[in-house]
């Protein structure tokens, strides 16, 4: 049967991103550098070319956030969505939206909340909510495993170390949904709007907090940021809301849905890959190997943009200053020519390590220990408390939300016995 060229293919159509592994593949075979008519975006799609992208900060640049506003085809926001927008903060490139050096001077605050020493030392904070989800619905025999564990326990772990109420944790998951949609560049205008008003609704809540935190400084992330220096040529200063804010709004929505994608998505592959389940009851040790394979296998962040700011070339072809690009996690990760045999889930993967799901370069998510401390954590407990583990009847494949940049998981109804 012959196939449809690329150019036939919406990659931003809900019902592709279902399922773009076949297109993936043809991609890195026939286009690795593809620029879509549709959109005129640049896709990047093998592994070696994804790296090579993110060695050049001052080429692929991460400040692609005006460059997006308005929409992932780019163009004017809608005068409603302004008129709420700017009832909150205007927004500040810190991390992930700046470059250097302004990155480096955000990016050093923000790795100092999760460094090494801080994360070793949580492990037996993770194992304590761990326990304490699992109590919530041991008994009934079923759950619904993302809502009910996957999305709890990092927004808990978040939720503590930023110093925020646990009572407050069902707005977080509000706030952090509007963030999601603002991000998955397929949208419809309503869906952007109450998105819009979310994350305004964050932005007060949190400027509140600020305040108190300026007044009463507590043992937290929140703290930590409000009276950090961010040094500024040798002139110390403190920063500002805005810049609070785009920080605080970066740790939350990173630090929330990717981690419980991956953990969702680690469950469904120990109850559906053949013979996984047993093999990690019978030797604990392999843990880390599921995980890193379950994090190279689903790349929660399966996309991510760049922006050209300057005329180069890159696999042979040229891009032109102002090009916007889509470096694609989830593609490198099944990049043949690195990880052979890469559509096959093998926990023993030597060198599963070397999967892009946490990007790569100046980067590089500052939160992987915390993500790999939590799941590492879990997944024994939840083996140990949940016995014969498997799918409720009439959970079929997962289901994913409709993303251009993540890959999230709809929901995952497993039973065990009580
Ligand atoms: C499985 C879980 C996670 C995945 C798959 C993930 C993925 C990523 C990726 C791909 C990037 C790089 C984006 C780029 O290439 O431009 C990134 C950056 C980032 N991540 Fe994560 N992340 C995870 C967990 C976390 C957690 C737990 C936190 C915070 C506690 C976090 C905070 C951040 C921040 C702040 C950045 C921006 C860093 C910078 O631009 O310098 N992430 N993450």
């Amino acid at each position: 049967m012959s196939q449809q060229p690329l150019s036939a293919i919406d990659f931003f159509d809900p019902i592709f991103l279902q399922d773009p592994y076949p297109a993936y593949s043809r991609l890195r075979v026939e286009a690795p550098v593809y620029r879509d008519p549709r959109t005129n975006i640049v896709f990047i799609s093998t592994h070696e070319l994804i790296n090579e992208v993110n060695r050049q900060p001052a080429v692929f640049s991460n400040s692609f956030a005006e460059a997006l506003r308005g929409g992932a085809g780019g163009g004017e926001m809608d005068p409603e969505e302004l008129a709420i927008v700017s009832q909150g903060l205007p927004p500040v490139n810190t991390m992930l939206t700046a470059d250097p050096p302004v990155h480096t001077r955000y990016r050093k605050l923000g790795a100092k909340a999760f460094t090494f020493k801080r994360v070793e030392q949580m492990g037996a904070y993770i194992a304590q909510v761990t326990d304490s989800l699992i109590d919530g619905f041991a008994a009934d025999g079923r759950c619904e495993f993302k809502t009910q564990f996957a999305d709890l326990l990092p927004m808990t772990v978040i939720a503590d170390a930023l110093g925020v109420p646990r009572a407050d944790m069902p707005s977080f998951k509000r706030w952090s949904d509007g963030f999601i949609t603002q991000l998955s560049g397929v949208a419809t205008r309503d869906e952007r709007l109450d998105a819009a008003r979310r994350i305004v609704e964050f932005q007060h809540y949190f400027v509140d907090m600020i305040e108190e935190k300026r007044v009463r400084p507590t043992d937290d992330i929140i703290s930590d940021l409000v009276h950090a220096d961010l040094s500024e040529e040798g002139d110390p200063r403190k920063m500002t809301h805005a810049e609070l804010i785009s920080m605080l709004q970066q740790i939350l929505v990173a630090g929330n849905e990717t981690t419980a994608h991956s953990i969702t998505a680690g469950m469904y592959y120990l109850l559906t890959k053949p013979g996984l389940l047993d093999d990690l009851i019978a030797d604990p040790e392999m843990t880390p190997g599921f995980i890193e394979e379950t994090l190279r296998y689903l790349a929660p962040v399966n996309n991510m943009w760049r922006l050209v700011k300057q005329d180069t070339q890159l696999g042979g072809h040229s891009l032109k200053a102002g090009e916007i690009l889509l470096v694609r996690y989830g593609s490198a990760n099944r990049d043949e020519a690195h990880f052979p045999d890469a559509d096959r889930f093998d926990p023993r993967r030597e060198n599963a390590r070397e999967h892009l799901s946490f990007g790569a370069g100046i980067h590089t998510c500052i939160g992987a220990m915390l993500a790999r401390k939590e799941m590492v954590t879990a997944f024994p407990i939840l083996l140990r408390r949940l016995k014969h583990p498997r799918l409720q009847a009439g959970q079929g494949e997962m289901r994913y939300s409709p993303n251009v940049l993540l890959r999230g998981v709809l929901s995952l109804d497993i039973a065990f016995d009580a």
